[in-house]
């Protein structure tokens, strides 16, 4: 069932502190302007400085997009590189001591030139595809990384604390919000390499959902958009367009985004999205179990859950 959403949800993030990655352009460019206009103070890191600062002064310098308090520091950061990550946290929590929500755009497409028939000989096996593993850093390592050093910042310093306030539902403003992919919920025969570490990043949703909430009270949620009109995918967005098929503008994917950060209660979920609507893949993943695992394995599986419990006791 769709997750309904409006622009009203832009009036909740008044105020917030919100650090992210890749928001030169692109949807993190625009959750930058949006943001910003309602009046959000903003930590953007990127490794396209030019960009970045331009965006950043263009909106500054902008009296109607200003006139609701909102606070734009532009940091040139690699995400590849740990402690320039840090220290775009580090300015966030210098500047106002607390950060509400935390978003990893960063991340690039395909590496072509190693699956295809063509590239795929016993000749090219002599070289060392290092550029596989430089796309899975970027699209994995440095969303790890990121965070653990959000929870760090973000957390309920006490364990105890964090459990008691899940137990009584308190609302929860902290959160990550995770970008994963229509290629991080389903096949995508082209992209093997985008669409494993866009299954991570599916993964690292699936592991923190019932972990951060209890021990740190951070909410963490991830978007799952098919086609959204950035220039990561300028070769491909004119034949889509003309086979028919929905293309999301990043305002689609900024307010489905927002409305994660800023309800108070929603957590884990996955949000597919497709021409402007969204939908929770978790739920329907889960409700749907027994008809496509069978009751038993459901069953075994439920109590598996059970008795792993929060992993807290694995070795
Ligand atoms: N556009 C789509 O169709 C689509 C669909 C599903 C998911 N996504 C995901 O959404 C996120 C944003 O994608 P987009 O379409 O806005 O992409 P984009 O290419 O427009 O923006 C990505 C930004 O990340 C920055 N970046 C890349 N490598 C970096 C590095 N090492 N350090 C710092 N910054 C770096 C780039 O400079 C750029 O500003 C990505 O995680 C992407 O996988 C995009």
């Amino acid at each position: 069932m769709d997750i309904p959403v409006t622009d009203n949800v832009l009036t909740k993030v008044k105020g917030k502190v919100i650090v992210l990655t890749g928001g030169a352009q692109g949807i993190g460019g625009t959750l930058v302007k949006t943001s910003y206009t309602a009046g959000a103070h903003l930590f953007v890191g990127d490794w396209d400085a030019e960009k970045g600062e331009a965006l950043a002064a263009s909106l500054r310098a902008d009296k109607e997009a200003s006139a609701n308090g909102g606070s734009v520091t532009f940091l040139r950061v690699d995400v590849t590189n740990y402690k320039s990550q840090l220290a775009l946290f580090e300015a966030a929590i210098a500047a106002h001591g607390h950060i509400d929500t935390a978003v990893p755009f960063a991340a690039a497409g395909e590496p072509r030139g190693f699956f295809e028939p063509d590239a795929l000989t016993i000749e090219s096996l002599q070289q060392e595809p290092t550029a596989i593993r430089d796309r899975l850093e970027l699209n994995v390592l440095s969303v790890v990384y990121f965070c653990r050093i959000a929870l760090a910042y973000m957390r309920n310093p006490s364990p105890e604390a964090a459990q008691r306030a899940f137990d009584a539902k308190e609302p929860m403003p902290r959160s990550i919000v995770l970008m994963s992919s229509l290629a991080g919920i389903g096949e995508n025969p082209g992209v093997p390499i985008y669409n494993a570490s866009k299954h991570a990043i599916t993964g690292l949703l699936r592991s923190f959902a019932p972990y951060t909430p209890t021990r740190y009270n951070v909410r963490v949620n991830a978007m799952c958009p098919s086609a959204t009109n950035t220039r990561m995918i300028d070769s491909i967005t004119g034949a889509w367009v003309a086979a028919g098929l929905p293309l999301n503008e990043p305002e689609d994917v900024v307010r489905f985004i927002l409305l994660c950060a800023t309800d108070e209660h929603r957590n884990g979920n996955a949000v597919y999205i497709s021409g402007g609507k969204g939908v929770d893949i978790e739920e329907g993943y889960l409700r749907t179990m027994p008809q496509w695992m069978g009751e038993q394995h459901t069953t075994e599986l439920a109590a598996k859950r059970v008795f792993s419990g929060l992993g807290d006791g694995w070795v």
